[in-house]
């Protein structure tokens, strides 16, 4: 089985710098030679340095932020984790901020067209261009591929191609007024961090797929943004939330995912070295390269 991992040094769908050296870092941590180790044969040739994309000038469309450059590296992010999921090759996307998942989704949807997405997050990233409070696109993914809000010209490459049943979120616990009517109004399934307490995070992770994935008949795609897990697990990330997932909940999510055996596609998101001190982001990048592992099918025994 082969990996393409797809680097994404990308930080333009939120303010905070540094959030493009996330993926740099994993792969310096030895995450491709870790991969190989369990077996995969891994495709890397170098970050994306994103070449094709020329944004000039990117004033706000209404209160989007950085609107023209997150289109054309999220459409360039598409045909990158499309392509390698035509060959039957399975994308692991290192990001980065979550704006990239809007390509990532697309890509393993045009190659998948049935897959399901499980979207691990503290936050729902669901506003549209009227709901959005801050303007950063990193907040608003999932809503541009479900074609909710009203139509930006500027992204329209991105499909209406995710179904409100299709998507599953576990770990929220920092959603704005106006998502919560979002989801509500959509019916979209979430987990929030109560009902991991109260449930435990095995019967939350069978609880996700059967309502997800009844059958399991669908492809899965994992969208993981690492400020799901509570910052002391987790502290280099932009947008840290008390309250999340242990170490453990994380990984096992991750562990259970794999054992369906239907994973095609991975996204790694919101690493940022650039915060907290030295030991922190040493343990935040250690943890993005051994949550890979554990969707890639390492065991503990
Ligand atoms: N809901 C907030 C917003 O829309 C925070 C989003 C945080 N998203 C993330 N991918 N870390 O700005
Ligand atoms: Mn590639
Ligand atoms: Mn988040
Ligand atoms: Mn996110």
């Amino acid at each position: 089985m082969t990996a393409a991992i797809v680097g994404c040094p990308f930080s333009g769908g939120q303010p905070r710098v540094g959030v493009d050296q996330g993926p740099i870092h994993m792969v310096e941590a030895g995450l491709i030679d870790q991969l190989k180790e369990l077996g995969w044969a891994v495709k890397f040739d170098g970050h994306h340095q994103f070449e094709e994309v020329n944004v000039q000038m990117d004033p706000p469309i209404g209160k989007l932020k950085n609107p023209r450059l997150v289109s054309k590296v999220t459409e360039a992010v598409a045909q990158a984790v499309g392509g390698h999921a035509k060959k039957g090759e399975l994308p692991v996307t290192l990001g980065g901020d979550h704006s990239l998942a809007m390509g990532t989704i697309s890509g393993t949807l045009d190659a998948h067209p049935d897959a399901c997405v499980i979207w691990i997050d503290a936050h729902a990233d669901i506003n549209t261009a009227e709901s959005t409070g801050s303007g950063n696109i990193h907040g608003m993914p999932v809503s541009f591929l479900l074609g909710l809000g009203s139509p930006v010209p500027e992204f329209a490459w991105v499909k209406p191609v995710l179904k409100p049943e299709r998507i599953v979120y576990i770990g929220l616990r920092d959603v704005d007024a106006g998502e919560k009517r979002i989801l509500k109004e959509n019916n979209i399934k979430a987990f929030s961090m109560h009902e991991v307490d109260k449930y435990g995070i095995g019967k939350v992770v069978e609880m996700a797929l059967d309502y997800v994935n009844p059958r399991r008949a669908f492809p899965i795609h994992l969208s993981f943004d690492v400020d799901a897990l509570d910052p002391s697990v987790a502290p280099s990330t932009g947008t840290p939330v008390r309250g999340g997932l242990t170490f453990r909940e994380g990984h096992y999510i991750c562990e259970a995912i794999w054992e369906t055996g239907l994973l095609v596609a991975l996204d790694i998101m919101e690493v940022n070295p650039s915060l907290a001190d030295a030991a922190s982001v040493k343990q935040t990048v250690t943890i993005g390269c051994s949550l890979v592992r554990a969707a890639l099918g390492e065991t503990l025994l």
